[in-house]
């Protein structure tokens, strides 16, 4: 008879795990909503975010609208109404609401009542991609927050928006500490980062990446696709949710240049919509739909990466003191750098916005990768011979 025994270790032994807090409030800064022309089909659309349930609409002009969607007559729900001018009416008694708030008529009334006013949300259409800026403490959108512009956004040099949207269980922190982790790129993503550095500065959090792609992953074999061999990207955060990334896939055929947005808004502190959409620049010469199928092919492939980091975060925990090793990236940095939008402008602190810097050193894990990848594919390429010895067995 056999037997095990196992020891306990002693607490002060055992590194434990601080779960910290959601934060209490939404961060501050611009948060994309999507596509705008999703949002001009002539109705009202309903937005959860930052905790509460939000109407979009356009007036006769074009121009988007975000309103509180409660109406502050008898509670109706606006989003549930309809546009009729360039008000957006409450389904329950028809009371119209104009984009700046102000009630603009009520056709069983004699007259509007003098502060009939709702929460109307400063917004910004800007490139195809729409916009709503979110502040606890109220104040108009911020100069040095601005949303720079997307050269290719609305360029018929560049393919349409391809578009993706999901919503995911946990706190929007977990997106963003992407920024740094950049050895999550070769066990989650599959992907082999050869060279990673992070800059952040006021309110943009950039990740700067090279990488090539994995001989060991089997990738779809598509006949006659181009050979994918490396990436470049430099993805920026301007704010707390919107990231631009100039990503440039390397083929044997040539390169591939395009613009890929990271974005989210959050719904609650447990719930946010994780957005994401791709433009490619057309190759000269080549029809529009050429363009629309490559960045329906990337946008695929992206949506693929984006899974991944799902099915993590599915069941990770929230973590506020991690464990790091010296080839990890800067988390506690870009976490000072991401607090700057949880508190009032007044409480900014200095180490928040001050410039950081900071280039891995990328030699050991490329060295370990290199090993762990021969391995594989040494192990494929046996399996590979034993199959084939066995057909060539059952042949003779
Ligand atoms: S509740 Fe909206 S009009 Fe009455
Ligand atoms: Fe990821």
């Amino acid at each position: 008879m056999s037997s095990a025994v196992s020891t306990t270790q002693s607490p002060d032994e055992v590194r434990t795990i601080d779960t910290g807090a959601v934060p209490t409030r939404f961060a501050r800064g611009w948060h994309c909503l999507g596509v705008s022309e999703s949002f001009k089909d002539g109705g009202p659309h309903s937005v959860q975010a930052f905790g509460q349930k939000l109407v979009v609409f356009a007036d006769s002009n074009g121009a988007l609208h975000v309103l509180d969607a409660y109406c502050r007559h008898m509670g109706g729900d606006l989003s549930q109404g309809t546009v009729k001018g360039d008000a957006v009416a409450c389904p329950f008694h028809d009371w119209r609401w104009g984009g700046n708030g102000r009630c603009a008529g009520i056709p069983y009334g004699r007259r509007v009542p003098p502060r009939a006013r709702t929460r109307s949300w400063p917004t910004l259409d800007q490139d195809g991609l729409f916009f709503v800026w979110n502040d606890p403490e109220g104040n108009p959108p911020l100069e040095e927050q601005a949303i720079p512009r997307i050269e290719g956004g609305l360029s018929d040099e560049w393919s349409d928006w391809v578009w993706y949207s999901v919503e995911v269980d946990t706190n929007c922190r977990e997106v963003v500490d992407n920024v740094v982790d950049m050895a999550h790129f070769f066990y989650v993503h599959h992907a082999f980062p050869t060279k990673f550095r992070n800059v952040f500065e006021g309110h943009v959090a950039t990740q700067y990446m090279e990488g090539l792609s994995r001989e060991d992953v089997a990738k779809p074999a598509l006949e006659g696709e181009p050979t994918m061999l490396g990436n470049t990207s430099l993805a920026s955060y301007f704010g707390p949710s919107f990231m631009i990334d100039e990503l440039v896939y390397q083929f044997d055929t040539g390169d591939i240049e395009s613009i890929l947005i990271n974005c989210h808004y959050p719904v609650t502190a447990n719930k946010f919509v994780l957005m994401y959409g791709i433009i490619v620049k057309k190759p000269a010469g080549l029809p529009d739909e050429t363009a629309l199928h490559q960045a329906r092919g990337m946008g695929d492939f992206i949506k693929l990466g984006f899974e991944q980091d799902i099915e993590i975060w599915k069941s990770k925990t929230r973590i506020d003191n991690p464990l790091l090793c010296e080839e990890d990236g800067p988390v506690y940095q870009l976490r000072r750098w991401y607090e700057q939008f949880y508190v009032d402008v007044a409480d900014v602190r200095a180490e928040m916005t001050d410039r950081f810097e900071f280039e891995l050193d990328t030699s050991r894990p490329v060295e370990a990768w290199r090993r762990e990848m021969e391995e594989n594919l040494a192990r494929r390429a046996e399996a590979g011979a034993e199959q084939a010895g066995a057909a060539a067995g059952a042949a003779g």
